[in-house]
């Protein structure tokens, strides 16, 4: 079981840090390996990351697995995306539980295989009741989707005379999300090089700030996450207002 260890958790860093893993093509391609060879090797980098979390201080970790984008990829690359993803919940279900990791999935679940969803379902049931670090998978995630989908769903109570147009403000259209329940991200970090957001957290991220490093997300080791994490404690976040 992960204890935390307060005295050793800054308090000033960032509490919700949200991760585009980019990068694993690359990593396998230079080592002259398949493409799916650097997604397994992300996949595992993934379980330190979320592990490391107590002791940086990280409450809310975020990750993009899968874009709305990504279908465009090969057959043969999707598929084994998704094959990964099912094995991966089902290889490390019994640590998250055990380790005090809550997992939530935001993305549309529609175009995901049913065994695929329903263990999604079965992994936010089973660690519905941790609290040490909430993890969130992004998976068939693009935030222009999400805020489509969200406003789908707000039209719909409007048509149905629960929602007036005047009542509709940031907050109510915060609470359609597929995050309603999460903060905003303090900070957004993109490995490999690519300094762009590719669909990410496009509303949630608007005070983010952004790390974007050149290391490839399966080379993403704690050490560089905390390296990345003690940048941002200088930081001053201003939100608009001229600092006193
Ligand atoms: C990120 O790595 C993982 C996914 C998008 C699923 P990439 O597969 O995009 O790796 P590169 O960018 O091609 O190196
Ligand atoms: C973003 O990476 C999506 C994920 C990390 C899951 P991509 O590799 O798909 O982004 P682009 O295509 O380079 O913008
Ligand atoms: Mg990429």
């Amino acid at each position: 079981m992960l204890t935390k260890t307060d005295e050793a958790a800054p308090t000033d860093g960032p509490k919700h840090v949200a991760i585009i893993m980019d990068g694993n093509g690359r990593w396998a391609q230079s080592r002259g390996k398949p493409r799916l060879f650097g997604h397994s090797a992300g996949a595992r980098r993934v379980r330190q990351i979320v592990e490391a979390c107590p002791d940086l201080g990280v409450k809310y970790l975020t990750i993009f697995a899968f874009s709305t984008e990504n279908w465009k990829r090969t057959q043969t690359e999707v598929a084994g995306l998704m094959l990964l993803f099912r094995r991966y919940i089902q290889k490390e279900t019994k640590d998250l539980i055990e380790n005090g990791i809550r997992v939530r999935f935001i993305g549309d679940r529609i175009k995901l295989d049913k065994k695929l969803v329903a263990l999604m379902d079965e992994l936010e049931r089973v660690t519905a009741h941790n609290d040490l670090v909430h993890m969130t998978v992004a998976l068939n995630y693009g935030g222009r989707d999400e805020v489509a989908r969200a406003t789908k769903r707000l039209a719909q109570e409007v048509a149905d005379g629960k929602l007036s147009p005047d009542d509709v403000d940031e907050e109510t259209l915060t609470r359609f999300l597929d995050t309603c329940v999460l903060p905003d991200p303090d900070l957004v970090i993109r490995t490999s090089g690519e300094a762009r957001i590719s669909n990410f957290l496009l509303w949630q991220s608007a005070y983010s700030e952004y790390e974007f490093i050149d290391t490839l997300w399966p080379d993403f080791t704690p050490e560089v996450f905390a390296k990345v994490l003690a940048g941002y404690g200088g930081r001053e976040r201003r939100f608009g207002a001229v600092p006193a």
